[in-house]
């Protein structure tokens, strides 16, 4: 489930760019890639809250609590990406969407690198 997880969030990142980038440039097919990156978002949520079911059974004290901030700062991304795409698309300023996106991004990989599941090297 790890890898289908990061599978998920890499792919979607990465279409996040490329949308965001054919709406700037006006692209007529940029409302086709938000939508597959909108589909990537619900793998996403799917695969982390399977990774939350997975370890919430035999854990314990903070940890239970750091695997709910996990999945909280990881549904904010995807709102800031949500967020910077309806900006940039109704040409508003989304400078404030790409800043949540920036903090949410960094704070929820170290979480994530930080949890003991599978790749741990903030641990
Ligand atoms: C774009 C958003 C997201 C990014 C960039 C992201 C990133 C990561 C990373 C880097 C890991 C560690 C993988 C490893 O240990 O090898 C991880 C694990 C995890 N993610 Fe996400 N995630 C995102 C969204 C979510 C969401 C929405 C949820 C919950 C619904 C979630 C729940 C989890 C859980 C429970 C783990 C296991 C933590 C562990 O022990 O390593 N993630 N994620």
């Amino acid at each position: 489930m790890t890898h289908a997880h990061i599978t998920a969030w890499a792919v979607g990142i990465i279409l996040f760019f490329v949308a965001n980038a054919m709406y700037k440039n006006k692209n007529s097919k940029a409302k086709m890639v938000h939508m597959i990156t909108r589909l990537m978002y619900i793998i996403i949520i799917i695969t982390g809250f399977l990774l939350y079911q997975s370890i919430m059974k035999t854990a314990t004290g903070d940890i239970h609590m750091w695997y709910g901030i996990k999945m909280l700062i990881g549904l904010w991304v995807i709102g800031a990406m949500e967020m910077v795409l309806i900006r940039t698309k109704k040409e508003k300023d989304a400078k404030g969407a790409w800043i949540q996106f920036v903090i949410a991004v960094l704070v929820v990989l170290y979480l994530g690198l930080r949890l003991p599941l599978n790749w741990a090297p903030f641990a």
